[in-house]
């Protein structure tokens, strides 16, 4: 079965509840924003990619369900829901450049109907779909240039097709790979606390045939040392303008320790995960979530004394001069030396 994880469905927006995976593969329907917004922020739709879709298909909800006197109230309506989606999830930037796509829309003087506004909405959102399908393709073929017989390949979190519409980006290097004829395995961290590499990237691994084995988080530098990891793929939730990276909590360990151990590491990203409005990692915004996703969420019974201090960063920032090179639809951005600092190549937005 062909799995997409987003779709425009009678009115509704059809999503896969990635909560719910591997123990069940279900679809959900989301029929107000504020049921977008819900599973935005719980994550039954997740991954820098997908946000931007969901979000967008979130803006065709609000214009068909507002009712309002004229063309002008329901477009500030419209805006107000669009702000609202924003502060769904505050990392990723896909999510605002989606929403953004979708302003740009109601800003346009040409639609002067409801009708005309949301048909127009419609497309934009269906095409930020097709767009992603398409963008993740290439940024396969891209990568899978990097992958030889014999890999040994790490990843964490989940940057697959869930992350996506329906190939993603790290893992999507992997299907391509795959489907080149090439032959290599796949580690997958589990990535505490929500597992997202378990749960999901480990399911849709399995499920496409790769050869894929799951660790624990804390055994990365282990997999390095004693079965010898020579690539990493990892996914992105934002990239400043210096190239250091936002992406689920964890990436930055793997990439110390692949300096240490002198092993490539790789990000895997659309051009829409760039943010050129920031130039540097640490002014990107850290969501934290709820302390009961460590001390509860995936157990019968707490795991913790009541009351424990808890610090929950969902992301961290991988700094610039630890990553190989930033694999993208347009190509693979590589670094360059001078005056013996490494830095990206200045990239054309
Ligand atoms: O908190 P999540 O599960 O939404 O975090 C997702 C990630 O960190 C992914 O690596 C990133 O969004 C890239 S998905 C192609």
């Amino acid at each position: 079965m062909k799995i997409q994880t987003i779709t425009w469905h009678r009115g509704k927006i059809r999503i896969v509840d990635q909560t719910r995976l591997p123990a069940r593969f279900c679809y959900i329907y989301l029929e107000d924003i504020v049921q977008v917004f819900r599973a935005i922020r719980t994550m039954q739709v997740r991954g820098a990619p997908a946000l931007a879709a969901a979000a967008a298909l979130g803006v065709v909800l609000s214009a068909r369900k507002r009712r309002t006197k004229n063309i002008e109230a329901l477009k500030s309506q419209i805006d107000k829901d669009i702000q609202y989606l924003a502060k769904a999830r505050p990392t990723a930037i896909n999510l605002f450049w989606g929403l953004e796509r979708m302003r740009r829309v109601i800003d346009s003087d040409i639609y002067q109907t409801k009708e005309g506004l949301n048909n127009a909405l419609l497309k934009e959102a269906l095409n930020i779909i097709e767009e992603d399908k398409r963008v993740c393709r290439k940024i396969g073929r891209e990568g899978a240039r990097l992958v030889r017989n014999g890999d040994k390949i790490l990843t964490i979190c989940n940057a697959g097709l869930l992350a996506t519409i329906d190939y993603g980006t790290a893992l999507g290097v992997l299907y391509r790979a795959k489907k080149e004829g090439k032959d290599f395995v796949v580690f997958a961290c589990e990535t505490r606390p929500l597992l997202q590499g378990a749960r999901l990237s480990c399911w849709e691994l399995q499920r496409a045939g790769l050869d894929v084995t799951l660790i624990c988080d804390s055994m990365a530098a282990t997999l390095m040392q004693k079965r010898g990891i020579n690539k990493i793929f990892v996914g992105a939730d934002r990239i400043a303008r210096n190239g250091d990276v936002a992406n689920k909590i964890g990436t930055y360990n793997l990439a110390v320790l692949a300096k240490y151990h002198k092993i490539p590491f790789y990000v895997v990203a659309p051009l829409s995960s760039f943010d050129k409005n920031i130039k540097r990692g640490k002014d990107i915004p850290i969501e934290e979530r709820p302390s009961f996703e460590i001390t509860n969420l995936f157990f019968k019974k707490p795991i913790t004394p009541k009351g424990i201090k808890v610090f929950n960063p969902a992301f961290d920032i991988t700094p610039h001069n630890l990553i190989t090179a930033i694999i993208t639809e347009k190509g693979i951005l590589q670094k360059t030396e001078k005056r013996g600092q490494s830095k990206f190549r200045k990239f054309d937005f």
